[in-house]
């Protein structure tokens, strides 16, 4: 008893939770039962509190100064979270307002866009997941979730999980690729990284799966634009990374700002209410995207922003990010009987209840440490984690005459290009708490890798000139050098939200310099730097080596040296695939059949092909090469013959053929021949990334079950049908050994 009664006097006395905050509220001692807890709260509080919750407020600075309008809201309980706080320091005084300022002190959720890395910035997602390696992606949100937490947040937007078949969409850089089935295992691993296994603990947080759902599916591959699709559609390619994601324990949820056959995302309840919320039993809360609630308007769906406040509540949104409407309009809703204050209250739990998990209501200060700011961020941990990462998440597209690895003694190296001396770019897209001069370049990455080297930088050319430039050092230095090292693509701002291209080429006169360069007759190695799939046929046919590195954060420069000097042996994959030109686009390796396939009768024009172009990728999904090679033998099924409760065993011996270690990714992929719903050619199933010795064999065993053969038939469900099944295995999903099974 007196246990309980010396805080509650305490509190009386000093009025202030802070010194009671382990065990005791302003309403209430926070027990183990958090529904009683978070219910007696709800009953407490007024209509004009619980609207404040449903309000994200974006941060304008210090609440002293800068900031005081927005203080100002948090005081008067118009506030339930924050937006871009971003220090331990500062997070405290905002805290602080809510928790002693407020009649009854709910402590404030900060939220940050934690896209890949904190301030130690890991690979772009799409980089990141062609590692194909699940304990490394969960490793980096982890070390993401300690630094961001270090720095008062609680909340990150993250992770981006939006499947995307179109290269022109500039966000492909921030999700996982093409394939539901990998997409799916990524989220779930980005999630249980963020989360941990505590989410009360002080170096975790809460994730905001984002964007709900089918935004990477913007038509034509325009930011923001409209998505149109079948059910089926959504629930076997756009769906599934948000089920497993939520299956993992994704506490919240930011609806996309793109329309779904017609109904925006932000007031579907369609998509929020009977989907996330009650089909895949979603506990947490939905924000908007960025003033989502008031393009309800522009998107002509709603007539005003009082009309725009109800459709949305009503749709299941339960968080307004920064439009204010839910704080100014849905008060005199609920007055007026227009919005039953039952959905405000429902949605007042979502966010509580998130709170509460958060550990809170236990400690509003918990995230609030400014010495954990000092000795958590960018440890040497932490960026070796960045490193390996990085290491990882490159894709060696080309290797004629096995010219890398680079010998690192007494060659005479060219290294061209504006990205090779760039440190920011390196950062990629989205990287919002990365400074700037962190990352190392990809020239004092060479240069440190091989001091034995004489190695020239000249820039050659900017990315993206609009005018002709002067060739003439790069020529030079590059007549005087054994090889080149050209680098080409993108700067790193040119993908990400709002980077939609019509075309893909590679920009300004990066290919007519690279054609010049070619006159020397040096071997030319290609390093890309790029946040999606570009069109490079020319490079594929005439360059003699070809590094896919993407944006790879701040340990960029030492990944890539570590590949060009044999360090560590590529063993990257693409999860999207290279087109050959833009016109292929959407462009994705699980097409369904047609009537007419193309390759049926390759000289009949009147086939489902393109006049001037193959149908297939330039580089295809789940390609990558390896300074050593392997080969795929002996592939059985085991059992052929699958039941309700009987699955198959799948086995193939790989093989490493090269001389050197090395690891592959052994990906399976099925076809079901027959089924009342036309089905893909290839559909990823399972993979298993093997490291092997040279000349090393393992045998890799795969199980399937019913469950892997279901699909999605409209108005009936997840369905199997019996039948016929081919069954691929391989390196990629274009070079693959088939074998076959039966469904009865
Ligand atoms: C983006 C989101 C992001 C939000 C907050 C929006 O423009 O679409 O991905 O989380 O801004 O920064």
């Amino acid at each position: 008893m007196r246990k309980i009664l010396l805080p509650l006097i305490l509190f009386y006395l000093f009025g202030s939770v802070s010194v009671l905050a382990q065990k005791v509220y302003k309403f209430g001692v926070v027990g183990t039962n958090k529904a009683t807890f978070i219910k007696s709260l709800i009953k407490r509080m007024t209509l004009e509190e619980k609207v404040g919750q449903l309000n994200l407020v974006l941060s304008g600075g210090d609440p002293a100064t800068t900031a005081q309008k927005e203080a100002a809201v948090i005081r008067a309980s118009k506030g339930g979270a924050i937006f871009n706080v971003a220090g331990a320091d500062l997070a405290r005084k905002y805290q602080r307002i809510a928790v002693e300022e407020t009649r009854l002190g709910i402590p404030l959720l900060f939220g940050f866009d934690c896209i890949h890395g904190m301030r130690t910035t890991f690979p772009i997602p799409l980089a990141e997941s062609s590692s194909w390696d699940l304990k490394t992606i969960e490793q980096s949100t982890r070390v993401a979730a300690r630094e961001a937490s270090a720095f008062g947040v609680n909340w990150v937007y993250s992770p981006m999980i939006d499947i995307c078949r179109d290269a022109r969409w500039g966000r492909i850089a921030e999700g996982a690729g093409e394939d539901p089935y990998l997409g799916s295992m990524i989220a779930a691993a980005r999630v249980k990284g963020f989360q941990g296994t505590d989410l009360s603990a002080n170096n975790t947080v809460a994730t905001c799966i984002k964007h709900y759902v089918a935004y990477g599916a913007a038509e034509a591959g325009r930011d923001y634009n409209t998505t149109d699709m079948s059910e089926r559609t959504l629930r076997e390619v756009y769906l599934p990374p948000f089920k497993a994601a939520v299956k993992a324990g994704a506490l919240s949820v930011m609806s996309s700002f793109n329309s779904f056959n017609g109904v925006p995302s932000a007031a579907n309840p369609f998509l929020l209410r009977q989907i996330l919320k009650k089909e895949l039993g979603m506990k947490g809360f939905v924000v908007s995207d960025y003033d989502a609630v008031r393009e309800l308007i522009s998107h002509g769906v709603a007539k005003d922003s009082i009309e725009a406040a109800r459709i949305a509540i009503e749709g299941g949104l339960d968080m307004d990010m920064i439009s204010n409407i839910y704080r100014d309009k849905l008060v005199g809703l609920v007055k007026q009987k227009k919005v039953s204050e039952k959905l405000i209250d429902e949605a007042v739990e979502r966010i509580l209840l998130v709170k509460y998990d958060l550990g809170l209501f236990h400690n509003p200060y918990l995230y609030c440490n400014a010495n954990r700011e000092k000795n958590d961020v960018m440890t040497s941990e932490n960026l070796q984690a960045a490193l390996e990462a990085a290491r990882k998440s490159i894709v060696l597209l080309k290797n004629d005459d096995h010219i890398l690895p680079l010998t690192k003694s007494g060659k005479v190296i060219a290294v061209i290009g504006e990205m090779a001396n760039s440190k920011s770019d390196m950062n990629g897209c989205w990287a919002t708490y990365s400074r700037s001069d962190d990352p190392t370049t990809i020239l004092d990455g060479i240069r440190a890798a091989a001091p034995d080297c004489k190695v020239f930088y000249a820039k050659g050319c900017k990315v993206d000139a609009k005018e002709p430039e002067d060739y003439s050092e790069a020529m030079e230095l590059a007549s005087r050098s054994d090889v080149v090292i050209m680098t080409m693509g993108e700067y790193g701002w040119m993908s990400g939200e709002g980077m939609s291209r019509a075309n893909l080429d590679i920009v300004g006169n990066q290919l007519d310099l690279f054609k010049h360069l070619q006159t020397l007759g040096k071997p030319i190695v290609v390093l890309l730097t790029n946040g999606r799939p570009l069109v490079i046929p020319y490079l594929a046919e005439h360059a003699t080596a070809i590094l896919e590195t993407w944006f790879l954060g701040t340990k960029a420069g030492n990944a890539i040296a570590d590949v060009l000097f044999g360090d560590y042996n590529p063993s990257g994959k693409l999860t999207v695939s290279f087109p050959y030109c833009v016109g292929q686009l959407p462009l994705y390796y699980s097409q369904l059949p047609t009537g007419r396939p193309h390759d049926e009768d390759p000289k009949d024009p009147y086939r489902s092909l393109y006049r001037d172009v193959t149908n297939d990728a330039l580089y295809p999904f789940g390609y990558g090469l390896s300074y050593t090679s392997f080969e795929y033998s002996n592939f059985r099924v085991l059992n052929p013959v699958m039941t309700a409760d009987k699955g198959i065993d799948v086995c193939v011996d790989l093989k490493n053929t090269g001389s050197r270690e090395g690891e592959e990714v052994a990906q399976l992929y099925i076809r079901d021949l027959y089924a009342s719903v036309s089905q893909p050619m290839k559909l990823l199933k399972r993979f298993s990334k093997v490291s092997l010795n040279p000349s090393e064999t393992k045998t890799i065993t795969f199980h399937l079950n019913r469950d892997d053969v279901k699909f999605y038939k409209e108005k009936v469900g997840w369905i199997a049908e019996p039948g016929k099944f081919n069954i691929f295995v391989g390196g990629n999903s274009r070079d693959l050994l088939k074998a076959s099974f039966e469904l009865r």
